[in-house]
């Protein structure tokens, strides 16, 4: 296994309440005992528990992100909704755009994009998620899916901006089954044709239904930089394990 940094973020998505606050201590103690290894976590609560995580590991390695955000970067009247200073302001570094969740809702490629354009904006780190439905992979789309997310998701997104891919089959995503590792591989191979005409420096992370039985046959691809992980990440004990397991 090569010796680069991996990322392990934790996308809480609508879970979680003031008693989880807890249930972190955990993985925060763990990052200040596990300093030589190379990895970063990002925790990525929902909009209430930001402040609160953001507070609960300073004095760590972790970092926090947003789940989403606005796609308009000036203050306006948006009832319910925050934008990229709003998550900045508060401390968070990253923020997860174009989650399939949300791509569900009727999030298309160009709310995206002016999403992506806000949160560089606003310096967050974005972590850009694509991926194929089932139905597409069926009809043997996936490639042209996931260049026309790429493309269209990143116009006008400068060559120097650091991104954070996350290929998430949405068939996979809180199903249990993840590709094998030749499909997974394929499709990150060709992810990573296009990224690398694109940008100078980026990350792949690979994500769905990523738990402690699955990642030592996930760690042996090279190609990745690291992992989204949904489920299992609210228990700090699966989270410790699959970074223990991704190492060792
Ligand atoms: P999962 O979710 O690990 O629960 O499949 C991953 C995600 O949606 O980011």
């Amino acid at each position: 296994m090569t010796n680069k940094i991996r990322y392990f973020i934790a996308n809480w998505k609508m879970y979680g309440d003031l008693s989880s606050l807890n249930s972190i201590q955990r993985v925060i103690k763990f990052s200040k005992l596990n300093k030589s290894k190379k990895f970063k976590i990002v925790y990525c609560p929902p909009y209430t528990l930001l402040n609160q995580f953001i507070t609960k590991v300073k004095k760590s390695s972790i970092d926090v992100g947003a789940q989403n955000i606005h796609q308009n970067f000036d203050f306006g009247a948006n009832t319910g909704f925050i934008n990229s200073k709003m998550v900045k302001n508060l401390g968070a570094k990253y923020v997860i755009l174009g989650h399939s969740e949300n791509r569900e809702l009727g999030e298309d490629n160009k709310h995206i994009n002016k999403k992506i354009l806000s949160a560089i904006k606003s310096k967050l780190t974005v972590i850009f998620c694509i991926g194929e439905t089932l139905s597409q992979r069926k009809k043997n789309k996936t490639k042209i899916i996931l260049k026309n997310q790429i493309n269209f998701g990143l116009k006008g997104v400068n060559k120097r901006n650091k991104i954070i891919f996350a290929y998430e089959p949405v068939w996979s995503i809180g199903t249990g089954v993840i590709p094998n590792n030749i499909e997974l591989e394929k499709n990150l191979k060709f992810i990573k044709s296009i990224v690398s005409k694109k940008f100078k420096e980026y990350k792949i992370l690979y994500g769905g239904s990523v738990n402690p039985d699955n990642i030592k046959k996930l760690r042996k691809i090279d190609l990745l930089d690291g992992y989204l992980i949904g489920g299992a990440s609210q228990s700090s004990k699966k989270l410790i394990d699959i970074i223990k397991k991704t190492f060792n």
